[in-house]
């Protein structure tokens, strides 16, 4: 008996972009948002900084915004999408007070609240609105708790997408997009799912590299997944790290927000020597790239283990009221951060590139739509200034609704074959799964780093192509499981990362190589667009 189940809209993710896309849908169509493991597990939940928005009337003010956006993208930011996704700013923020999400703020003489507004690198005004230091789980509760309320929502936690099902694949014709293949991790079964539009909204890549800020499930599934469907993938070489990740031999991987230094927090070495003013005028607030370079040019220069990032000179109320997350996470490992500073490291962090996508968030795939981190949109270009994503989260669900609500969704789906797991057996080799995934993730971080060579993006590429091989067999062959379904991703994801950076024969923003230090001013800027290979 066939196990397929019907939807109108699908949506793989549960972070900021696919639930609100799936709020905005509810009313006209039947939605189902799948989550890989809890629906707050994803990058949403632990953002911290807040989310960049111009809130006045001022056009000077959304000029700046764009401004300041263009220049953090390195020449390679889409002028016409940085102009319309920053004036959708204020609508986002209006959607997510109406969602109940809490912000920091004030009341003024006149009783009405006004926000806090946060600054960090690349801004030249403070304009990003955040819940203190802990915006992520405040927008993730909120869209949870209505999306939880409405009727017309089905969530379906622990449920891994597998692969897009397309008319293609099924010898006919046309390239439309027709479900998706989704195994229940619970149940450890394979259901077939089908839907007239599809959403990929399953957030970054970072787990490809072994230090990361990002949750686990990061593995860029939704990039392999519409690369394997046939979508183009642009500029996957712009991998962004964070300058400062918590360093602690036995802490989890926690960030300290950019905020942190635009409230005057500085970086220093274990001697206390500020070193920023050496690398940019603007030092500590300067672009993520420059800062996160700095850093690990110091960190090898003197044979440190980290650098330190000191906000201590700041009245101890002011740092707990402003950083409770922060201040909390650090003492429970000793530190306490109104009186010493905190050891910190680059950590990866964010995806720029992604699945190529149109102004509406739609890709190459009729009916195929992607939004948040997985899409390629233009906004960011070389390098995302900080706070940018969310907002893009936000703008491009509100994009993607405005089409999905024009469509004729009453396209008849074609009975879809379940999948066939009669050639394939238990593994009792499970140790590959992890010894490989260990040792992606390794390769990646010392060869295709902040730092590159085009030698070490080759040993990169040799190692890669046995380790694609060896998944590629194992899947033909074994039943799957969650950790084989994220590791035959990272390798798709490793292999565009390693190839775009092969390809750009330059530095520009996040990708720096020693064999190519300047920037090509003798050419004009462009995306490293990616296309799969005809079936
Ligand atoms: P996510 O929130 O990552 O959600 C992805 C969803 O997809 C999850 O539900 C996951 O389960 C699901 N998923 C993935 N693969 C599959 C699959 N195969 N099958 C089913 N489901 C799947 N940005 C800002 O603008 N401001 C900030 O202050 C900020 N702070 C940050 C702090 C941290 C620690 C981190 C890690 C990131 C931060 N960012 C910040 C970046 C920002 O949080 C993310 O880019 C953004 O939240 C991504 O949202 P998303 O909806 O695209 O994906
Ligand atoms: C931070 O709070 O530093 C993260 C902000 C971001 O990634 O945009």
């Amino acid at each position: 008996m066939s196990k397929q189940q019907n939807y109108d809209v699908l949506i793989i993710g549960s972070g900021g972009a696919g639930l609100s896309l799936a709020l905005k849908l509810a009313d006209q169509y039947q939605v189902a948002v799948l989550s890989k493991f809890a629906l707050t597990e994803g990058s949403t939940f632990y953002a911290q900084g807040g989310i960049s928005a111009v809130l006045d009337s001022q056009q000077a003010s959304i000029e700046s915004h764009i401004k300041d956006t263009i220049i953090s993208g390195a020449g390679l930011c889409d002028p016409d999408i940085v102009r319309l996704t920053v004036e959708y700013g204020k609508q986002s923020i209006d959607f997510l007070h109406q969602q109940g999400m809490e912000f920091t703020g004030r009341k003024n003489k006149q009783g009405e609240t006004e926000l806090h507004l946060n600054q960090e690198g690349g801004h030249s005004e403070r304009r990003i609105v955040h819940h203190a230091d802990a915006t992520g789980k405040s927008l993730s509760l909120s869209l949870i708790d209505k999306a939880t309320q409405h009727p017309n929502i089905t969530l379906l936690e622990h449920h891994n997408a597998i692969d897009l099902i397309t008319a293609h694949k099924l010898g006919f014709k046309q390239q439309r997009v027709l479900g998706v293949y989704v195994l229940d991790t619970l149940s450890n079964q394979v259901k077939t799912m089908s839907a007239n539009t599809v959403a990929i909204a399953t957030g970054g890549a970072n787990k490809v590299y072994l230090y990361t800020t990002n949750p686990q499930i990061s593995t860029g599934d939704g990039v392999a997944l519409a690369w394997r469907a046939g979508c183009r993938i642009a500029n996957m070489e712009f991998m962004q790290f964070h300058p400062t990740c918590l360093f602690h031999p036995d802490g989890h991987s926690f960030l300290i927000s950019e905020a942190v230094r635009g409230e005057g927090g500085k970086l220093i070495l274990p001697d206390g020597s500020p070193f920023m003013q050496h690398y940019d005028s603007r030092a500590e607030l300067a672009p993520r790239d420059i800062v996160a370079r700095a850093i690990d040019h110091q960190i090898k220069k003197h044979g440190l283990d980290c650098v330190y990032l000191d906000i201590s000179h700041k009245p101890a109320d002011f740092i707990k009221s402003h950083f409770p997350s922060i201040y909390k996470q650090c003492l429970k490992l000793n530190i306490d951060i109104t009186q010493e500073p905190i050891p910190v490291v680059p950590a990866a962090h964010y995806t720029c590139g992604g699945v190529m996508t149109d102004s509406y968030a739609r890709t190459d795939i009729a009916g195929l739509y992607a939004i948040g981190e997985v899409a390629h949109t233009g906004l960011h270009g070389a390098n995302r200034m900080a706070s940018n994503s969310l907002l893009e989260c936000l703008v491009f669900a509100e994009r993607a609704s405005e089409d999905i609500l024009r469509q004729d969704h009453s396209h008849p789906i074609p009975t879809i074959p379940d999948w066939d797991e009669s050639q394939v057996i238990d593994s009792e080799e499970e140790i590959m799964i992890a010894h490989n995934w260990d040792e992606l993730r390794r390769f990646m971080w010392d060869y295709v780093g902040i730092v590159r060579s085009t030698q070490r993006l080759l040993r990169a590429k040799h190692r890669l192509e046995i380790l694609k091989n060896e998944i590629s067999d194992y899947y033909q062959h074994y039943r799957i499981n969650s950790d084989l379904l994220e590791l035959r991703n990272l390798v798709i994801v490793a292999d565009l990362i390693i190839r775009s950076a092969l390809a750009r024969k330059e530095s520009r923003g996040l990708h720096y190589t020693q064999d190519y230090p300047e920037l090509d001013e003798t050419q004009s800027a462009k995306n490293t667009i990616l296309t799969p290979p005809p079936e």
